[in-house]
């Protein structure tokens, strides 16, 4: 009787998080072994009861990232980058803590994962699927530090991809719009505890339109984790991935806004996110001469 083939194994990176632990489990149930990778020793009962195989993993600790490679052997067919953070804010107001953290773990953790891993993928001629964001396509007002640790993931995953080109692993991206997981209160938080840099009277710039951003935001709601997942799955499985998958309703609008020219997409994403004249003239803070119209 012909054997049966091995069952396939993926590392899923932030498997404790809304997009990875549903990847993780979607791919369990499919018949994948699935190493699930995850900070806290607390979480790991609960990966395990749900059938997955912890290890643990901070992507701002190369050791324990060299200890999950170890831990999941010579062989591995998919690594699915989904652990990441968001950070917001102005540009301005950023502070260089909050800049590094996002490039540390957004970024240069993400590398060093697929360096880590990628001799065990070779062996397989297996995937590589790094989460981005819409937003590294559309950099929205006050959201630069994670448009920009995305751009850059976005940029590293294709430089890879072509240089994996002739090497039997094939790298997909996925970009999804806004979903529905604690990603949003964890980056409120990291905010909360970081603060802002700049005098008061340079923060008084940015109070009325940051106020205007969270009530748009409060009145939206966010998509499912679903379109994300079966992208995620499709690029690990189909013959032929897609190098770029574009999840979710806005993401799809949002990645189309970037065809059009630089000014006009500018106001519509200043409208859509409720920033319009009012919210550019907090009583306090004077109004450069020079300050175009608000939209
Ligand atoms: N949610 C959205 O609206 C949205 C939109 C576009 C793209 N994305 C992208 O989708 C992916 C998944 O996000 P999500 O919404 O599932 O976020 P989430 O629920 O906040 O999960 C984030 C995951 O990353 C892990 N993580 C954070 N810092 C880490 C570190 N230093 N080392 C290892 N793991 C770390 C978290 O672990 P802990 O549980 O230990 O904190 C958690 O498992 C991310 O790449 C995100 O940028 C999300």
């Amino acid at each position: 009787m012909a054997e049966l083939p091995p069952p396939r194994t993926v590392l899923v990176t932030g498997a404790t998080g809304g997009v990875g632990s549903a990847v993780a489990r979607r791919l369990h149930a499919e018949g994948w072994i699935v190493y699930a990778a995850h900070r806290r020793p607390a979480d790991a009962t609960a990966l395990r009861d749900a059938g997955l195989e912890p290890v643990r993993l901070d992507l701002t600790d190369e050791e324990s990232v060299h200890a999950a490679a170890e831990a999941v052997g010579p062989r591995l067919d998919g690594l699915v980058n989904s652990a990441a953070i968001m950070g917001q804010g102005p540009v301005e107001l950023t502070p260089a803590e909050a800049w590094r953290r996002q490039f540390e773990i957004n970024v240069i953790g993400q590398a060093a994962v697929i360096r880590a891993l990628l001799p065990a993928l070779r062996t397989t001629g297996g995937r590589i699927v790094n989460i981005g964001a819409v937003s590294a396509r559309v950099p929205p007002p006050f959201f630069g530090p994670i448009a920009a640790s995305k751009a850059a993931l976005s940029a590293l995953t294709q430089s890879l991809r072509a240089e994996l080109h002739r090497q039997g692993v094939k790298v997909s991206l996925v970009e999804p719009g806004a979903m529905d997981t604690a990603i949003f209160a964890t980056a409120d938080k990291a905010s909360a505890e970081l603060g802002w840099v700049g005098s008061t009277d340079t923060q008084r710039y940015y109070a009325a339109a940051l106020d205007a951003v969270r009530a748009t935001a409060a009145r939206q709601t966010p998509g499912p984790v679903e379109p994300a997942v079966n992208a995620v799955v499709r690029a690990l499985t189909a013959r032929r991935p897609a190098t770029l998958y574009t999840t979710g309703r806005d993401g799809r609008a949002l990645a189309l806004l970037r065809f059009l020219p630089d000014g006009l997409r500018d106001r519509l994403v200043l409208r859509a996110m409720g920033l319009t004249a009012g919210a550019f003239t907090e009583a306090a803070a004077p109004v450069p001469a020079n300050a175009p119209p608000a939209p």
